[in-house]
């Protein structure tokens, strides 16, 4: 699969592990693909343009699902969804990320570095890529009015 990731600062923020590259690695390991919109270092940075070019490689079909790091996972989620056809979450639990993708059809999940452990992060992230949309009359008729 192919998945655009893209974070602010947060995601180089210090200590170690960094989560951005941490995150790129897992998802290479796990035989992925990644296009990596940025940021790639620790200046500080604005995270709406990270979303912005999240969003364009997945609404351009270019990744299937992209997946934003920032401090709290809320201001690049906020910015994600200023895209139409863009639906992203936030997501802090297992139960979030399963119903962001069962009901919602997310296709961007937004997590943040100052609140999950990495070890979270991963396993949120990794649960989206692996949980379907559920589909049926209710869910894609709620879906279509998000525009
Ligand atoms: C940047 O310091 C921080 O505000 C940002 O990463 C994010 O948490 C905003 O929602």
């Amino acid at each position: 699969m192919i998945i655009a990731v893209g974070s602010d600062h947060a995601g180089y923020e210090a200590p170690e592990p960094l989560y951005k590259p941490s995150v790129i690695a897992r998802l290479e390991a796990m035989g992925h693909t990644v296009i990596d919109c940025g940021t790639n270092g620790p200046e500080s940075v604005d995270y709406p343009d990270f979303a912005n070019a999240v969003c364009k490689e997945v609404l351009e079909g270019r990744a299937r699902y992209g997946v934003l790091i920032c401090g709290t996972g809320i201001g690049i989620g906020m910015a994600a969804n200023r895209h139409p056809g863009i639906r992203a979450a936030t997501c802090t639990s297992r139960e979030m990320v399963h119903l962001a993708r069962a009901h919602n059809d997310a296709n961007v999940i937004a997590v943040g570095r100052r609140i999950l452990t990495l070890d979270q992060c991963l396993d949120l992230i990794t649960l989206f890529l692996d949980t379907a949309f559920e589909g049926g009359e209710r869910h894609c008729r709620r879906i279509a009015k998000l525009g």
